[in-house]
């Protein structure tokens, strides 16, 4: 765990104990970090999804969708499953304004389930700080060998961050998904951990 920053002391300490951070750097002279998320982080998290939802609903010229009932009951479960998910957030002087959530079921992989950064804060690293944060967390904590995604091969932003954080392309699933109010193809893709089980 590193800590450049400095917190006062009791503010430092709730949140050590609730979630722990895992990296620290600056983004526009400003203090950031990447942490595990806890309960705590509960709308803020709704927020990221609903700004995502909005924007997914603007590509797609169509109405947001509605969240499902236990769509957020079900984040904010998997936050406590420590031993099978890995949440964190990033935050920018206390603000969260990124997501990544990443899945362990056993065995050699784990999965990036999703991914997002609010749309004011894209571009300034965030993604990049959450992807390789969550990696290594994974890597360290379940010893796996792999780590798997699925994006649609539109979505050239997040593809060029995966490419660049050393993802190669596995499989293409032909027009299962949609873009732009167009059929859309997805893309596994997988990165090789140098160590692993
Ligand atoms: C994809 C996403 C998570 C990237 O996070 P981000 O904080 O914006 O990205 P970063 O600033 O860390 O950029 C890292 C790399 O990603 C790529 N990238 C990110 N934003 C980009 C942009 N606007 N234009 C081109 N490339 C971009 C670049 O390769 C960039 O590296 P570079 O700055 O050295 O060129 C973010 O754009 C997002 O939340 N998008 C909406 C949700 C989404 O699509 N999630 C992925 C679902 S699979």
């Amino acid at each position: 765990m590193t800590e450049k920053f400095e917190r006062n002391p009791q503010q430092k300490e709730s949140r050590e104990q609730e979630s722990i951070i895992v990296r620290c750097f600056e983004v526009e002279g400003k203090e950031a970090d990447v942490r595990y998320a806890s309960q705590e982080d509960y709308q803020a998290v709704a927020d990221i999804f609903e700004d995502q939802r909005r924007l997914r609903a603007e590509r797609d010229h169509k109405l947001p969708e509605k969240p499902a009932d236990d769509e957020m009951l079900e984040a904010s479960r998997r936050i406590d499953e420590r031993d099978k998910f890995i949440v964190l957030v990033s935050e920018i002087e206390d603000l969260v304004c990124g997501y990544v959530e990443l899945g362990w079921y056993g065995g050699d992989t784990a999965f990036v389930h999703a991914i997002t950064v609010l749309e004011k804060y894209q571009g300034k690293k965030l993604g990049k700080e959450l992807m390789e944060s969550c990696i290594s967390e994974a890597q360290n904590r379940f010893n796996v060998k792999n780590i798997e995604l699925s994006v649609i091969a539109q979505n050239k932003n997040a593809v060029s961050l995966y490419n660049k954080l050393g993802f190669k392309e596995k499989e293409i699933q032909k027009g299962v998904d949609e873009w732009d109010n167009k059929p859309a193809d997805r893309v596994s893709m997988v990165k090789h951990l140098n160590s692993g089980k």
